[in-house]
């Protein structure tokens, strides 16, 4: 079991996904969206997010593993569920847990960019930015957090407590 203590609280989740939503939709205006859920740690932060945008949208999910750790990805980006429709021409708003060291965002961002997809953009819930180590163009941003391990609202330790409705940080 891990000692858990509350890093960003559900209260304060919701209320800067409504804004992020807000955001969005006054971004997008009159054009139409795909919603990329990078899973599995992305669901939650989609699923709420979602509701907040008022373009026309669908939503699609990409499965990619990531080899590494249960700490760090490696970068070595392999895809195992891919999008149900060609993105030529189309928004890609990608929507990610959190972005650490970059390694799987990147991959990710060049591999759609060679399918033809008209503008695509990012979105993360969480920004370890100190951590980077490959150049991530992030359009929107949740919270900027330090370098923690944290935990919950999808995102997992050995894939358990992703259903925690808050994020978390392991004090050990
Ligand atoms: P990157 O390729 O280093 O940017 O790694 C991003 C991925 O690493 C995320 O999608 C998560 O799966 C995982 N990750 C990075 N930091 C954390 C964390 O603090 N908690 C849980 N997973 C993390
Ligand atoms: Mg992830």
């Amino acid at each position: 079991m891990l000692n858990l203590d509350t890093l960003i609280s559900e209260e304060q989740l919701q209320a800067r996904i409504k804004e992020l939503g807000a955001q969005i939709s006054k971004d997008y205006a009159g054009k139409e969206i795909i919603v990329l859920c990078i899973l599995k740690g992305g669901v939650m932060f989609m699923t709420d997010l979602v509701k907040h945008i008022d373009v026309p949208l669908k939503m699609e999910f990409m499965v990619v593993s990531s080899y590494g750790d249960e700490y760090k990805s490696s970068g070595v980006v392999k895809v195992l569920k891919d999008l149900d429709e060609p993105i030529i021409g189309k928004n890609v708003l990608i929507v990610e847990d959190i972005i650490d060291s970059g390694r799987t965002l990147s991959c990710i961002q060049k591999m759609l960019q060679e399918r033809g997809a008209e503008s695509i953009k990012l979105c993360t819930l969480l920004d370890k930015k100190e951590e980077r180590v490959t150049e991530v163009r992030v359009d929107y941003v949740g919270f900027p957090i330090g370098n923690e391990f944290v935990i919950g609202y999808g995102l997992d330790y050995k894939q358990y407590y992703r259903n925690l409705p808050y994020i978390a940080v392991n004090r050990g």
